[in-house]
């Protein structure tokens, strides 16, 4: 007589075979049925599954890029460190690594979402069309990378098919965002779109409710800094309709900034 299936799914086929009125095969249910009964005790839990060895956690690569990134004094040598980190699953299918463009130690500092085929292709954040029309909302404020300006993203690395960033890519970049913010020290953030607004603030609020307000945002080490979510301008190409209210946003982003910064 064939063993009693005792994993679900297989009970679950093996009970269905039979309302169809075929017959297991004996050796192929042997074959399928858990050879031996747990070594543990009735009602205790099975060990999780053994990491494979040499196998890093996320939690481990977040601990490296948080000293990786804790070892870098200068902006540049940030960018090297960034470079060099393998502990984001996109890198394997990324062209480039995309960290910033524009003035380091600049009052403003965009952080978007993540590269996509331009970026990826250039080695530049914001460079495509979302990228332009970024450039045209800075200069409406007297904003540009090349004078006044910094420009990153919360993910160095182009997803597949520009999907959004899962949480664990985010979570390995964010040690290395932290420390760019700490050693720019602008005045303020502008957190361009959904996923960086939402990453930096740790909320899941969207975007229409977090934008058009101030926020503040405090890297591990350093003193709060003002951030201001606002539309992507890849949505605002896909939306122009609701460029008045980017439009508003960017206002009271110039008038936060003041002068001279
Ligand atoms: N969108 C972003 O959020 N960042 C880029 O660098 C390019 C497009």
């Amino acid at each position: 007589m064939p063993q009693p299936a005792t994993d679900p799914a297989l009970k679950a086929v093996i009970d269905w075979w039979a309302e169809m009125g075929v017959m297991a095969d004996p050796a192929l249910l042997k074959a399928l049925t858990p050879a031996k009964p747990s070594k543990h005790p009735s009602g205790s839990q099975p060990a999780p599954p053994k990491k494979r060895k040499g196998a890093a956690s996320v939690a481990d690569h977040v601990e490296t890029a948080r000293q990786l990134a804790a070892s870098c004094d200068t902006i540049e040598a940030l960018k090297a460190a960034i470079e060099s980190f393998d502990g984001c699953p996109l890198k394997a299918g990324a062209r480039n690594t995309v960290v910033f463009d524009g003035v380091p130690g600049a009052g403003l500092m965009v952080i978007g979402e993540g590269p996509g085929a331009d970026e990826d292709r250039t080695g530049l954040p914001f460079v495509g069309r979302a990228g332009q029309l970024l450039d045209s909302m800075l200069a409406a404020i007297g904003r540009s990378r090349s004078e006044n300006t910094m420009i990153t993203n919360v993910n160095y690395w182009r997803p597949p098919k520009n999907r959004n960033p899962e949480p664990d890519e985010l979570a390995v970049c964010r040690p290395f965002v932290d420390r760019m913010i700490v050693l720019a020290k602008p005045k303020l953030i502008m957190a361009a779109g959904a996923v960086p607004a939402k990453a930096l603030l740790g909320t899941s609020d969207g975007i229409m409710k977090l934008r058009g307000k101030r926020f503040d945002y405090t890297p591990p080490g350093a003193g709060a800094i003002a951030l201001y979510p606002v539309l992507h301008p890849a949505y605002l190409l896909r939306r122009p309709q609701e460029k008045s209210r980017a439009w508003r946003d960017l206002l009271t982003i110039e008038a936060a900034l003041g002068d001279g910064n």
